[in-house]
């Protein structure tokens, strides 16, 4: 299930969340980033939810050293009582998926900083193209002179477990919604993203090409928002960035970006 309706779904949905907590964001960033010395590193988790990054790294940010900010005014509650001693602040941010009634463009809060890391694993995979943007902007300002900012995204064409399945990642995505319901067919999508740069999924079923879609503001229930990106589009976008395949078996390609000089 998708993490927006875990937060913004039915009751049934919300009561699964404890069942549904991912881990591994920790190891993934830690292979991305050549295993470095995370001891005394100041860690910004944009877009970290309840802290999933911190309770996998098993003490090796200490939660003095960790800051999480998020548009879900519940997951940031919930990550603050889990860890107290870490700094929770709550972003109300429009995202048409995880927080519809956000303020459009509004502006990162005062976060300190600056910050040694910052990561988001899975954010930019939920936000428009010029969210991306303007957000990466503002979180590499924050970035301490020898700091990285390293951030995932979702190649729709890369196959990511060739063995398991012969798909890509846009397929692996369209699976799992079209399934559900045998008499659709998703095929007709897969074939229209062939070319695309990036795409974007809305509501798991209008797929976009080159484009991020639209989707109705009035809409009462949680709706899922997925963005994909090449690793060709991704590196034009962000020239100056590595992008760096995935790692840990999973499908999310990482973006690094180092401050503007
Ligand atoms: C798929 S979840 C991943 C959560 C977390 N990074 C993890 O790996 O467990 C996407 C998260 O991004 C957050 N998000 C979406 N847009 C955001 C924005 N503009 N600023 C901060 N957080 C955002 C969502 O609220 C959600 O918690």
């Amino acid at each position: 299930m998708d993490e927006v309706f875990l937060w913004r779904g039915t009751d049934e949905q919300r009561k699964l969340r404890p069942l549904r907590r991912k881990s591994g964001q920790f190891s993934y960033f830690d292979q991305q980033l050549g295993c470095p010395d995370w001891t005394g590193k100041s860690v910004l988790d944009f877009g970290g939810n309840q802290g999933d990054l911190l309770a996998g790294s098993d003490g090796r940010i200490r939660a003095e050293d960790y800051c999480c900010v998020d548009v879900l005014e519940e997951a940031v509650a919930e990550g603050r009582r889990r860890f107290p001693q870490a700094r929770w602040v709550y972003f109300d941010r429009f995202n048409c998926s995880f927080n519809p009634q956000g303020i459009a463009n509004c502006p990162l809060p005062a976060l300190g900083g600056p910050f040694d890391l910052i990561l988001a694993y899975s954010v930019f995979t939920h936000t428009t193209r010029e969210d991306m943007h303007d957000l990466v902007e503002q979180l590499r300002a924050l970035l301490s002179r020898d700091g990285r900012l390293a951030f995932t995204f979702i190649d729709p064409h890369h196959r990511s477990w060739p063995g398991d399945d012969d798909g890509n990642n846009l397929k692996w995505r369209l699976q799992r919604v079209f399934d559900a319901d045998p008499l659709s067919d998703y095929k007709p999508l897969l074939e229209r993203s062939r070319g695309a740069q990036w795409c974007a999924l809305v509501g798991g079923r209008d797929l976009f090409v080159n484009d991020n879609g639209s989707w109705r503001d009035d809409a009462g229930s949680a709706m899922s928002y997925h963005v994909f990106h090449t690793a060709q589009f991704l590196q034009q976008e962000f020239p100056d960035s590595v992008i760096q395949p995935p790692v840990n078996g999973e499908m999310q390609h990482c973006c690094i970006i180092r401050p503007a000089t």
